[in-house]
């Protein structure tokens, strides 16, 4: 049984094998409509209970759609309809009742202990759907996005995020390390990776870049990430934050300074972090990237299942 916490707690050629089989299995299904079960339906017969604490439209929907097109079911849950988010069940019983009715958790929350409790407790995968510190499956699949449209290895591209340090950099820094690419990052010096992802990031004798310069992050970038200002659940003087960012806004010029057919991509949803011309213009590829989730979960789900080929 695998479990899908964090993107460091997972070796690089299982992760390498989990994009192998997207690529795959994405090409395969050219010509299927949105609910035709992939050839051989590798996860019939299987439940996958995903559950949020926090809202989500593209996980919830990329995973029912993950999950059905292996042939499985989902059963998509709020934790505060369950006795465990009234305070009425603990998290051990809980994890039991979903081992006994289903084959994998999907589970999104603002706490990354809850994730190691339910760990603990489980019999069967859990999968974190976003935790305060970790979002592994939007950034595996941005890995592969960014292979599938640039045509090669990302360990060969620049790599560039601006934005604040959340869970969705946090991933993408793990993926730099598992991947070897290079990462700009670029943001306020208040808002820099933690002492605790840097120290991981120094013990595996690799490095990131920070820059709080958004031009210069941006120098010769082939792929601009960027995220919203304020994350769900973020406890800060919002308007402050905003303001904080204003000289980090993603607009045309900021593009200007990078390679000239530099991609962005953005985890969505959006804030005003970048305009409109940016993120609906001819470089940016969020939609492709959005869509891409339901591939690499698939092979995510298949993975954790033991299914992996
Ligand atoms: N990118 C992402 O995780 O979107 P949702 O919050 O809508 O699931
Ligand atoms: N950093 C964002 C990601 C949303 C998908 C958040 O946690 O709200």
């Amino acid at each position: 049984m695998k479990h899908f916490i964090n993107l460091r707690d997972i070796p690089s050629k299982d992760l390498r094998k989990i994009i192998a089989d997207a690529k795959k299995r994405k090409k395969l299904r050219e010509k299927l409509s949105t609910l035709e079960v992939d050839k051989g339906a590798p996860l019939k017969g299987k439940m996958l209970v995903q559950m949020f604490e926090k809202p989500s439209s593209r996980t919830r929907i990329s995973f029912y759609l993950a999950i059905k097109q292996l042939g499985g079911s989902a059963l998509t849950l709020r934790s505060n309809e369950l006795h465990l988010g009234q305070g009425g069940e603990s998290i051990a019983d809980t994890a039991k009742i979903l081992s006994t009715y289903g084959d994998g958790f999907m589970f999104r929350t603002d706490s990354d202990k809850k994730v190691n409790d339910f760990k603990k407790y489980l019999n069967i995968p859990i999968i974190n759907g976003l935790s305060p510190s970790s979002h592994p499956t939007q950034v595996l699949s941005d890995v592969f996005t960014v292979e599938e449209i640039k045509k090669k290895p990302i360990s060969k591209l620049k790599i560039c995020w601006i934005g604040d340090s959340n869970n969705v950099l946090d991933s993408l820094i793990e993926a730099s390390v598992k991947f070897s690419f290079r990462l700009n990052i670029g943001c306020p010096k208040k808002f820099e990776p933690k002492k605790k992802i840097r120290d991981w990031v120094k013990k595996n004798n690799k490095k990131i870049f920070l820059y709080n310069n958004p031009e210069k992050a941006v120098e010769e970038a082939d792929v601009i990430f960027s995220d919203k200002v304020i994350s769900m659940n973020d406890k800060v003087d919002k308007k402050r934050k905003i303001k904080q960012f204003k000289k980090f806004k993603i607009k045309k010029e900021l593009m200007g300074h990078a390679k000239k057919n530099c991609i962005f991509l953005h985890c969505l949803p959006r804030g005003n972090e970048v305009e409109d011309d940016v993120f609906l213009g001819e470089n940016s590829y969020v939609w492709q990237q959005a869509l891409n989730r339901v591939h690499v979960q698939k092979s995510i789900l298949l993975y954790c299942f033991g299914k992996l080929r």
